[in-house]
């Protein structure tokens, strides 16, 4: 296992809408590997392979707390097939836009279907915050962020402060 190099705002490659895997071999699990100790090293409680420049299909989430064993979920081919009409607010945030946090509505139970790390077809109901996780993940998979569910205004204070940020980084000292 890896830890990866998590791509960041405001890199393109975050927009791009990932492709299904066709098959599950050695080389998706070990990535999938590389995907969970990228995320616990950051860390965070989901990571999405395009963080990490993989536009491929792929989900790992964890959100057992501090107290709690490790929970790893892996989510290979994820579509969301039920949504409630309730909704949920939580505070957001995400490893590739650092220190930002937002509220943000959303389905408060979803019913996601995915293949597990072996392949096997899974289906599983999700309240709580691993259902606003799972849906933050996902729209990873689509090239959606959770800024781009917040206001605009927000949003583009958010893009602003990264863009500036990263050409900054890029000049000669
Ligand atoms: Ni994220």
């Amino acid at each position: 296992m890896a830890v990866r190099e998590i791509i960041k705002l405001p890199d393109p490659v975050l927009k791009s809408v990932s492709t299904p895997v066709e098959q599950v071999t050695e080389d998706v699990r070990a990535l999938l590997d590389d995907m969970l100790e990228t995320m616990y090293d950051a860390p965070g409680i989901g990571l999405a392979a395009v963080q990490i420049g993989i536009a491929k299909r792929l989900v790992v989430i964890d959100i057992a707390n501090e107290e709690e064993p490790p929970d790893p979920i892996f989510l290979i081919n994820p579509e969301i097939v039920w949504w409630s009409e309730e909704t949920a607010e939580y505070e957001e945030g995400c490893l590739s836009i650092p220190e930002v946090f937002g509220d943000v509505t959303r389905p408060a139970e979803v019913r996601v279907r995915y293949q597990d790390r072996e392949g096997q077809p899974c289906e599983r109901q999700c309240e709580g915050l691993l259902a606003t996780c799972i849906q933050h993940e996902i729209d990873h998979l689509n090239g959606v962020l959770f800024i781009d569910l917040l206001s605009r205004l927000k949003r583009d204070r958010v893009v602003k402060k990264f863009t500036k940020a990263a050409k900054q980084a890029k000049e000669p000292a």
